[in-house]
């Protein structure tokens, strides 16, 4: 009952606890919040990450045996729609999904993933075996605890990177497509060295129109539909026009589907970056006040 109680508000408590875990205020007139820092503060590092969980409802803590043996079976079936880290694709993120956070081990999920949502682009995977379904349900579940459970980061400044080298890597890497001006005063920006991190490695999509998915579909007779991506599977793509007209089309023998995805190449980017990388190109970034 409390999980279902808390996860309305799951993003807005995300937002205040990711202030409390950096010693910022919650927002004015936050209830929960001048107890919960009072607490938090005096905790050791795995208390807290205790304590976030419940009170962010998220269940029991991942098995991370499961999780690691869930990874590679994610990354082949599932992460082409979701993303390399759940976070969403063409398919929903499934960090803030109902059926995965509603689920302490499996059960749900599995029957959910078994029978899917052809209908709506979501296949079913109803040949795969309840042992692979629990551990890329581990998998989904780590991932949450690693983007909502800010409890269970020790390191308080991440800040911890060598600027020049992290300037060296953005001149050698981000250049293609971005500008210097792009970069001038980033920091600024964010509201903490965090966000910045996560700003940079993981832009989010939004309702920015030139960071959608978009489509170009030529018919069989040769008349073309192009727009932003509503849906898509391997039997069908539904697009949506400059004008906001949907149109749905079969994916037959014969029809030519180009997807354009703006931030593929940061997709891309996260499974080459070390964590060397990672930690330089924030220094860099951070410090571009
Ligand atoms: C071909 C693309 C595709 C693949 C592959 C795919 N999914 Fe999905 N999935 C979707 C789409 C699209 C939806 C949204 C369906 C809807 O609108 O109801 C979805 C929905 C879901 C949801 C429900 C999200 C929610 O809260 O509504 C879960 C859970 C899920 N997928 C898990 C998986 C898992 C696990 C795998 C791999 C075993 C997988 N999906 C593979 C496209 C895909
Ligand atoms: C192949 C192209 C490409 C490469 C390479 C690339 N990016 Fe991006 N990046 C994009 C696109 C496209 C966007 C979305 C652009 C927009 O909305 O203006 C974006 C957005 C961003 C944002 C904005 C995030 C936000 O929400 O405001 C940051 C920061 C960023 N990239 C940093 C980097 C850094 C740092 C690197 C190199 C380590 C990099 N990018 C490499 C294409 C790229």
């Amino acid at each position: 009952m409390m999980r279902r109680a808390v996860r309305g508000g799951w993003l807005a408590v995300l937002a205040v606890l990711a202030g409390l875990a950096i010693g910022q205020e919650g927002p004015a007139g936050d209830q929960a919040s001048p107890q919960h820092q009072a607490n938090y503060q005096n905790m050791t590092p795995e208390q807290r990450a205790t304590a976030t969980r419940e009170f962010l409802g998220l269940g029991a803590k991942p098995d991370k045996d499961a999780a690691r043996r869930g990874a590679p079976m994610f990354k082949q079936n599932c992460a082409v729609c979701h993303g390399p880290q759940a976070r969403g694709a063409t398919g929903p993120s499934l960090i803030t999904s109902d059926v995965v956070l509603g689920d302490d081990h499996g059960e749900h999920f599995a029957a959910y993933v078994k029978k899917g949502r052809p209908e709506k682009g979501m296949p079913a995977f109803d040949s795969m075996p309840d042992t692979q379904l629990k551990d890329i349900a581990e998998f989904l579940h780590e991932q949450i605890e690693e983007v909502a459970n800010r409890g269970g980061y020790q390191v308080l400044n991440i800040v911890v990177g060598d600027k020049a080298k992290g300037k060296a890597y953005v001149e050698g890497h981000c250049m293609p497509c971005h500008t210097a001006e792009n970069f001038s005063h980033i920091a600024s920006r964010y509201r903490s060295p965090e966000q910045l991190q996560r700003g940079w490695i993981w832009p989010s999509r939004g309702s920015e129109p030139k960071r959608a998915v978009t489509a170009m579909v030529k018919m069989r007779d040769g008349a073309m539909a192009a727009g932003r991506v509503v849906q898509v599977s391997d039997f069908r793509i539904v697009v949506a026009d400059a004008a906001g007209q949907k149109h749905a089309i079969e994916r037959e023998p014969g029809v030519e589907v180009e997807i354009k995805d703006p931030l593929a190449a940061h997709e891309q980017m996260i499974l080459t970056l070390s964590n060397n990388d990672l930690h330089n190109v924030t220094a860099w970034l951070a410090s571009l006040k």
